[in-house]
């Protein structure tokens, strides 16, 4: 038997472009699954796609900013042209403009972190699920963050709308459940990404000192994660939250 087979699943992934949501692109379609690759540019999507297809997989590019409902419902009517189907959506892309005080924000700097991290995950969700429950089976995988949980002194609004995405995974958990569709959230640690690469020394430090395994996470440490939540192996686990942070959480 092969564990965490993909095989004939189309997987949607936005964000796909680099960092977190490249790695889950890539894995999953190692593991077997078509890959639909975006993010607000082609050619940078492009590159991943080559890349997958000249490994033997098979990709698609389809460019969307998450923010844009109208490219949104693009983004999923294109991949069920193409495709035929939507078996699992990874919800990755995520914005963060503004740092600093909490009650300094902008309503313009606070409605787009929550237009971005939670509307367009409720976009996606209504636009993708329906088809999954049709079928019986389906997977969705919302890519929080461990700022969900815990206070920040300076990226305060983000971590509202990370935490607004374990509640947005628990209801939708709840009322897809019965109809085969799981929904999961992934909460990344302080994982190497280009975000993670501005850190100064001191800053990242401070951060190691915190994390009992002793590094930084990396995009393949979550990809991991979500090839278990997209396959079969994890067909009891819906409504919850998977920690990939080193122990960093728990202390
Ligand atoms: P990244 O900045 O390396 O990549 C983000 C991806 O999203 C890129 O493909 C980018 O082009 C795309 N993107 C950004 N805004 C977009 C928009 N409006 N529409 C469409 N695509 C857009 O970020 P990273 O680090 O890979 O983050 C991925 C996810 O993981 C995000 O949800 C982030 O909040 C979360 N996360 C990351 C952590 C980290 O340490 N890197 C820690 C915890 C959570």
């Amino acid at each position: 038997m092969e564990l965490f087979d993909l095989t004939g699943k189309v997987a949607l992934i936005t964000g796909g472009s680099r960092g977190i949501g490249r790695a889950i692109a890539e894995r999953m379609a190692e593991h077997g699954a078509k890959v639909v690759i975006s993010s607000r540019k082609a050619d940078a999507c492009e590159v991943v796609a080559d890349g997958i297809k000249k490994a033997g997989g098979d990709a698609l590019v389809i460019p969307c900013n998450i923010a844009r409902r109208a490219e949104v419902e693009a983004l999923v009517s294109g991949t069920i042209k193409h495709y035929g189907k939507i078996d699992i959506l990874v919800c990755n892309a995520a914005v963060n403009p503004y740092y600093g005080p909490l009650l300094d924000i902008t309503d313009e700097a606070f409605d787009k972190i929550m237009g971005s991290n939670v509307k367009s995950n409720i976009w996606l969700s209504a636009l993708a699920i329906p088809q999954m429950a049709e079928r019986g089976k389906g997977s969705v995988i919302i890519i929080s963050s461990i700022g969900g949980l815990r206070g920040s002194t300076v990226i305060g609004a983000y971590g509202i709308s990370k935490a607004a995405d374990f509640a947005l995974c628990r209801s939708l958990a709840g009322e897809w459940g019965p109809k085969g569709v799981r929904v999961n959230c992934i909460a990344p640690g302080f994982i190497k990404t280009p975000m993670t690469d501005a850190l100064n020394d001191k800053q990242r430090e401070a951060i190691l000192a915190k994390v009992p395994a002793a590094r930084l996470g990396t995009p393949e440490d979550i990809a991991a994660a979500a090839v278990y939540l997209a396959s079969n192996e994890s067909a009891y686990v819906t409504g919850q939250t998977i920690h990939v942070n080193g122990g960093m959480a728990m202390i």
